[in-house]
């Protein structure tokens, strides 16, 4: 038997089911692909990491790169700047805070130079100028060690700090005895009484120079001493202390002396021979005759003893000057009024001279001073004398006098409007026996400096304007 059952299969199962059995065929095959499907699913995995880990690797290296290389040359550069090498440059490019770094050390490395430029610029000069001090004042030095002046100088608290060579000598004392040392102490000491009196002055008056002579006793023997001191000050008026410069007056005044009596002893021996010449020639001739018994012998023997009589004449008259001059009377001083001696002198001149026209300004605030008063006559005789000689006895003499405060002097002025003065003659005006005139001795101004020096004075000759001369001296009050 068989049994056939039939049923109903509705089309919707139909389709379902061919779906299935396909997807089932679909299924089979693709599990037959299974492997090759996973081998290629981790190839793809495992070529896609080592791009990764390859590529990650190489961006480490080049950031690495980036950073350390710029620090590499940091560090040589560094390093070159240890050394000193100011000159180095960093050139590697970068962006972020290196380059930040790189640049700004660039910047330093630069500034440094420049002022390390600048350093050397200023150390150059620096040395220049050193040099050019250590120069001044090698020079300074060798000035101070060699003037014939002695040279005292101390500090503003009075400590003595130069006392140079001819200080030394004019008043033997050596320097290593006095340097570093209070001044008033060693003037004490060493009994400087004209030193201290200027210092004294100087300090109490608050002056800025003094001037004073005066005495000291060096080594038992009076020296007499011109002093000058001046108060030293920097740029800026700042006290820097004193100097006193000083001058031995008895050295000077002995070597003054001796050159004006060789100049005399010179003039002198030159006029002796002016008239001897004629007296040997006469005699010659007289002896000539007498022996030959010449005929006109009378004559002879009168024109020869008259050469020889008035040659002889001038020889006498040349010696009393001479003694004159040599034999100046000592000074007879007193304390009186210039300016009257002056008047008196002035009012013989008045009369006696109708064509000069004398222009007299007399300072009436000139204390009495102390002088000789024939001598200082015989200084105005001799000056008022050679101006109206000098402009042939007709024209104006002007006559002066002055107080000066300050120096304490007495200024005396004698001018005229004559010839005036050549420079050639200026240096010889006061030697004895220099005369431009015929019948001058030469003497006039020789005595009149003798005793305006005796006096403790100075006189000049300068020429006046627009024309003239001007005779000038003073005397201390
Ligand atoms: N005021 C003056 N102007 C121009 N020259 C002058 C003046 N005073 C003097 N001298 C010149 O100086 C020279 C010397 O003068 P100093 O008084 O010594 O002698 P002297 O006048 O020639 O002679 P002495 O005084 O015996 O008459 C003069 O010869 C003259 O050349
Ligand atoms: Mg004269």
């Amino acid at each position: 038997g068989v049994v056939v059952v039939e049923a109903y299969v509705p089309e919707s199962l139909l389709t379902k089911m061919e779906g299935i059995g396909r997807q089932y065929e679909e299924y089979k095959q693709i599990k037959a692909m299974k492997n090759p499907i996973k081998a290629g699913a981790y190839l793809f995995v495992a070529v896609v990491t080592v791009m990764i880990l390859f590529s990650a690797t190489w961006f480490g290296f080049y950031v690495a790169r980036s950073i350390t290389v710029p620090i590499q040359r940091l560090a040589e550069a560094t390093e070159a700047v240890a050394q000193g090498d100011l000159s180095v440059k960093i050139d590697a490019k970068a962006t972020d805070e290196i380059g930040t770094l790189i640049e700004s050390f660039n910047r330093m490395t630069g500034d440094l130079q420049g002022s390390k430029f600048k350093l050397e610029d200023a150390n150059r000069s620096l040395r220049q100028t050193n040099v050019e001090l250590d120069r001044r004042r090698a020079y300074i030095e060798t000035v101070v060690e060699t003037i014939a002046a002695g040279l005292l100088s101390m500090d503003r608290n009075g400590i003595i700090t130069t006392f140079n060579p001819s200080g030394e000598r004019i008043l033997g004392l050596s320097a290593d005895r006095i340097r570093d040392r209070p001044a008033n102490e060693v003037f004490k000491e060493f009994g400087l009484e004209v030193f201290q009196a200027v210092y004294d002055r100087m300090q109490a008056d608050a002056r800025d120079d003094w001037s004073l002579e005066g005495q000291v006793d060096v080594q038992g023997k009076p020296v007499k001493i011109r002093l000058n001191g001046s108060r030293m000050r920097d740029e800026a008026n700042k006290d820097l202390g004193y100097v006193l410069i000083f001058d031995d007056l008895t050295e000077l005044i002995k070597a003054q002396k001796v050159a004006a009596w060789q100049e005399v002893a010179r003039r002198v021996a030159h006029e002796i021979k002016n008239p001897l010449t004629p007296i040997q020639l006469s005699a010659q001739r007289l002896r000539k005759k007498f022996f030959e018994k010449s005929p006109d012998f009378d004559r002879i023997f009168d024109e020869a003893t008259n050469v020889i009589v008035t040659e002889v004449g001038s020889l006498k008259h040349m010696v009393d000057e001479f003694s004159k001059f040599a034999r100046l009377p000592a000074p007879q001083m007193a304390r009186q009024s210039l300016n009257e001696v002056i008047q008196e002198v002035l009012t013989l001149y008045r009369a006696a001279h109708k064509d000069i026209d004398f222009c007299v300004e007399l300072d009436d605030d000139l204390p009495v001073l102390n002088f000789d008063r024939e001598q200082l006559k015989r200084v105005c005789v001799n000056l008022f004398d050679n101006a109206i000689q000098a402009m042939n006895h007709a024209g104006r003499v002007w006559v002066s006098t002055k107080y000066d405060t300050k120096r304490k002097r007495a200024i005396v002025s004698v001018a005229d409007e004559g010839v005036g003065i050549t420079p050639e003659d200026q240096e010889k005006l006061f030697v004895p026996y220099f005369t431009r005139k015929k019948t001058g001795t030469g003497l006039g101004l020789a005595i009149v400096r003798r005793i305006i020096t005796d006096h403790d004075g100075q006189i000049q000759a300068s020429n006046n304007q627009p024309k003239g001369a001007v005779f000038t001296f003073d005397l201390p009050v």
